[in-house]
């Protein structure tokens, strides 16, 4: 069995741990305390304290993904194979983040807006940038500083075509603004003082002149 199985596996007992802190046990002992079973007085103590247990948990379980990734070697930009070793690797990397963050901090999510837990997964973001959407290989990711990025939108990194497996860094300037649910594909750069329209679609390795405003799933320049 591959370490990607195991993990997958994991995510069982992860999720029932989250329902657990989340939801089953605190309901239980709302419905305990409304049933006079027992006193209020626990259910406020249970409750945030769940969380907190809950909190800590996911934390070190974070920090201990954080550091796994160094034992593997960072998969250089390039075109693989769908399931090559190269493809499994940079998904394992990956994935430790995405499914921490999207599945299992989900109340926690602002953390997800801070640019240094971006950056402590391999992403180099400036200073007053704000992400609103999506990161997806954050090594891959260089955005400069001021820059917003819209909820919904994405910056992938990695895409697959059919049976390749693409890899490529995404390189944005200062000053940038990405549009509600804009998709920026890999290899694309972007320079300083430029808005992306919203549901504006860049395509792979495209070159975005600085001040200049683009729209469109054929993107056009508007100014
Ligand atoms: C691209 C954008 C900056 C253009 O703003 P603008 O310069 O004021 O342009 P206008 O609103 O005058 O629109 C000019 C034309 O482009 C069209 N247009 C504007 N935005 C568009 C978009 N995202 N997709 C497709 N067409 C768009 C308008 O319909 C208009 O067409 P027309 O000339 O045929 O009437 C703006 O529409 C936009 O998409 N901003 C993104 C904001 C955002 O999502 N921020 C991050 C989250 S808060």
């Amino acid at each position: 069995m591959t370490l990607s199985e195991y993990l997958r596996i994991a995510y069982f007992p992860l999720s029932i741990l989250f329902a657990l802190a989340f939801a089953a046990l605190p309901c239980a002992a709302i419905v305990l305390w409304i049933h006079g079973r027992i006193g209020a007085m626990i259910v406020w103590i249970l409750v945030p304290l769940l969380i907190v247990l809950y909190a800590i948990f996911a934390s070190i379980v974070m920090v201990l993904f954080m550091h796994l990734r160094k034992f593997y070697k960072k998969v250089p930009d390039g075109v693989y194979k769908k399931g090559s070793a190269e493809n499994r690797f940079n998904e394992l990397r990956n994935s430790y983040y995405y499914t921490l963050i999207s599945k299992f901090l989900g109340p926690f999510e602002g953390l997800a807006r801070f640019n240094k837990i971006h950056n402590l997964f391999g992403a180099k973001l400036g200073k007053g940038t704000y992400i609103g959407g999506y990161l997806v290989d954050n090594e891959r990711i260089e955005m400069g500083d001021n820059c917003f990025l819209g909820a919904l939108a994405a910056i992938i990194t990695h895409i697959y075509e059919g049976d390749n497996y693409v890899l490529k860094k995404v390189k944005i300037g200062n000053n940038v603004t990405i549009g509600v649910g804009a998709t920026i594909f890999p290899g694309v750069e972007i320079g300083d003082n430029t808005i992306i329209g919203a549901n504006t679609v860049i395509p792979a390795n495209k070159k975005i002149p600085p001040n200049s405003i683009w729209i469109g799933a054929k993107p056009q320049r508007i100014k």
